[in-house]
């Protein structure tokens, strides 16, 4: 039987996943060696930063088995490593690039920190507007990058749309599939080119890990890799071990998360603190019916807007149990944290504002608690305002 054909806890489970022929050991064994033999078979040299080590090849062969579409994988170490290598191997001085206004704070700061001094022209618009976004493309424009949903106010962007306009004009497409995960989300079916992760997020989901992934076809991958190796954002052994264990309870994780952040979100809207609250899942999200096109799942984000001002959301914040307030996303716990200080903290307040992140949004990341707990939590936390 095929993996290919496999449903994803199955991919997930055993998907290159490696035996070792001594122990025949469920677990792909930790390669750390950095000096290896030359094989002379293969005519290769087995290095770290060349991208071959198995516990490489364990992690890239389950991740692009879970991004359907996906050819080749890479692994990197971090979400702005593989976001920065997929750019930066495609773009020379004199390019432009169009990217989607809702973006991770991060990524927003490179573009605007790094592109320049290479001479490499860009743009920033919405991409919920299609025909404007559109109108910004260049004769030099090499690809559109973009987030769906976004961090953090979970815009949608309609994959298909975005791919049909590439098309026309013979541009790459580049996805950050973070906040949906390869689970939730395969935008290579839809025809994107590139799919990136910051898979120190729910691909790796317990928080003591700092990864990325660049997943894509064999023929961009040729482009893309050499990039990697020569500027070494390699991922070591024992993180690629953990990044693989991790994966082998992605899709259980994420059904939780799922269904955790759909209930949260359900509350919190009826809640009369609550004046809005950023879910994909919800009737009332701007972008729920593309959402239900292209999502399986909606995801383990919410953000809610409330009628409380920064200091009385810091003190509900402060009231909180079992939420933890702190930067990042996607672990087995419930995480909150207010962007304007954490993810966006570099965007300027007039850009933040600008998008709807104020400085009293809160970003939720709904663990696999139980949902009974988080509600009550969240609940006594209102209350003792
Ligand atoms: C959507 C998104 N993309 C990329 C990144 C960057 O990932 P990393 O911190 O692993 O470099 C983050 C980090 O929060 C993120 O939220």
């Amino acid at each position: 039987m095929s993996e290919n054909n496999c449903g994803k806890s199955t991919k997930c489970v055993h998907t290159g996943t490696f035996q070792d022929c001594i122990t025949k050991g469920a677990n792909t064994p930790v390669y750390t060696s950095t000096s290896n033999g030359f094989n002379c078979e293969s005519g290769n040299l087995y290095y770290p930063r060349y991208l071959n080590m198995p516990n490489h090849k364990a992690v890239a062969d389950k991740i692009c088995a879970l991004e359907e579409g996906g050819e080749e994988a890479i692994i990197v170490s971090s979400g702005m490593a593989a976001i920065s290598s997929a750019m930066l191997a495609l773009l020379k001085t004199g390019d432009h690039v169009l990217f989607s206004e809702d973006l991770y704070g991060g990524t927003d700061y490179f573009l605007k920190e790094e592109l320049e001094k290479f001479g490499i022209d860009y743009t920033l618009a919405s991409a919920e507007n299609l025909e404007e976004f559109e109108s910004k493309i260049k004769d030099n424009t090499k690809f559109i990058y973009f987030e769906t949903p976004s961090n953090p106010l979970l815009k949608i962007i309609d994959i298909e749309e975005i791919v049909s306009i590439a098309k026309k004009y013979d541009i790459i497409t580049i996805i950050d599939n973070t906040f949906a995960c390869p689970i939730n989300q395969n935008p290579l079916k839809f025809g994107v080119d590139i799919v990136v992760h910051s898979a120190s997020k729910y691909l790796n989901g317990h928080s003591d890990l700092i990864c990325g992934a660049i997943i894509t076809s064999e023929k961009l991958m040729k482009r893309i890799r050499p990039y990697v190796i020569n500027t070494g954002g390699t991922l070591n052994a024992q993180d690629l071990y953990l990044l693989e264990r991790s994966m082998k309870t992605l899709n259980l994780r994420m059904q939780k998360h799922n269904e955790n952040a759909q209930k949260l979100a359900e509350y919190l809207e009826k809640h009369p603190l609550v004046k809005k609250v950023y879910y994909p899942g919800l009737k009332s999200h701007a972008g729920h019916s593309i959402a239900k096109t292209q999502m399986s799942g909606f995801g383990g984000v919410l953000s809610v807007e409330t009628t409380l001002n920064k200091e009385k959301t810091r003190e509900f914040i402060s009231n909180l149990k079992l939420f933890q307030e702190a930067g990042s996303l996607a672990g087995v716990e419930s995480l909150i944290s207010l962007p304007c200080e954490t993810s966006h903290a570099k965007m300027s307040f007039e850009t933040r504002c600008g998008l709807g992140i104020t400085d009293s949004l809160m970003r939720i990341s709904a663990g696999i608690e139980d949902i009974e707990d988080l509600i009550a939590d969240i609940k006594q936390a209102f209350e003792k305002i």
